[in-house]
């Protein structure tokens, strides 16, 4: 199929977008290389693969874009609450009117396959078991800015959104700021982490299965169409002291330590059932520890020692 991946270039993006190549479609990825990435630079070799610089808000380019696709999947975002917390006005153009665009400009028949996240369930919900059904209550510029894009995106004909957990792994565009990718970072090279509310419960999903259910909702399509799904570990509903413990398995001097006082501004607590895209056929390869083997070996490839000598 035609494939066009808006923010390609991103964590995820440069994940899929080489596997969606692999899988043989055509892939068109538009990215405004926020962050100066080349992780893109692999894919330039194939034919089937065309790179467009530019602005997922800016409608000519869009409507161009968009006529030339079976297939959209719009990733370009501002991700995540504290970059959204920089700029309020670039990310409601970016994360909500550009998907509002995209619908409106998309006809009826071409697919959107969008990833959201589930951070607005479990605000005040503590220990409830959060499905497709339980109202999403987001309280960030980021999560408000995702759930009005999802409602845009499911009140078309052919879509699917996946309300994906906190992501963890590798990618050629690495994020750091992602919790399990953060804990492990700062086990290799610091050994320690202070806790916040280390009781919370958090979920979370590697990125080759968030890549996986991609490709699982285009082989599907017809059968998922018109929902949201939750995508996660069913066994990995896990609270950050239980994933320090997870962690400190794999690196034995990683001490971690909760605050006695002060509290994390991200008040994320609950539990997510993922019964619904598992009834579909979908069932995640990479648990915690297969991840955390892996993001060892990329820490010790990468590490932000500019200013330092050793
Ligand atoms: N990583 C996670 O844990 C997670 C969880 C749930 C949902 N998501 C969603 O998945 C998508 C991708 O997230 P990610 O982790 O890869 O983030 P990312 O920040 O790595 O990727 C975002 C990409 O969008 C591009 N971009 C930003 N503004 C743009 C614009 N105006 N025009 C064109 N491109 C632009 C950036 O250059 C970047 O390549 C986002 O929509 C995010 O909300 C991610």
């Amino acid at each position: 199929m035609r494939i066009l991946i808006t923010g390609g270039a991103g964590y995820i993006g440069s994940v899929l977008t080489p596997t969606l190549l692999s899988l043989g479609h055509q892939v068109t990825v538009l990215d405004s290389f926020y962050f100066r990435q080349n992780s893109l630079m692999d894919c330039c070799q194939h034919a089937d693969f065309q790179i467009v610089r530019g602005d997922c808000r800016d409608e000519a380019l869009m409507k161009k874009l968009i006529a030339q696709a079976d297939v959209i999947i719009p990733l370009a975002a501002l991700v995540g609450v504290p970059l959204c917390n920089t700029d309020a006005i670039a990310t409601q153009t970016t994360n909500q009117q550009a998907i509002e665009m995209l619908c409106r400009l998309a006809s009826p028949q071409q697919w959107v396959l969008m990833p959201v996240t589930n951070s607005g369930y479990g605000i005040g919900e503590k220990g409830k078991f959060c499905t497709e059904e339980t109202p999403l209550r987001p309280i960030s510029t980021y999560g408000i800015t995702k759930v009005k894009a999802e409602e845009a995106v499911l009140s078309r004909a052919n879509s699917i959104s996946f309300r994906l957990a906190t992501v963890f792994g590798a990618s050629p565009r690495m994020r750091l700021d992602l919790l399990v990718n953060d804990f492990v970072h700062r086990a290799v090279h610091d050994r320690a982490v202070l806790i916040f509310e280390g009781h919370f419960k958090r979920n979370y999903i590697h990125i080759r299965d968030v890549v996986r259910v991609f490709a699982h909702g285009l082989a599907n399509f017809e059968k998922m169409k018109g929902k949201p799904y939750n995508v996660g570990l069913d066994d990995a509903n896990l609270s950050k002291l239980e994933l320090c413990a997870v962690i400190k398995k794999h690196l034995p001097k990683f001490v971690y330590v909760e605050a006695p006082i002060g509290e994390d501004p991200d008040k994320r607590d609950y539990v997510v059932s993922n019964a619904r895209i598992a009834g579909t056929g979908f069932q995640p390869e990479w648990g915690l520890d297969r991840g955390i083997g892996e993001l060892i070996k990329v820490y010790t490839i990468l590490r932000n020692s500019i200013y330092s000598n050793v």
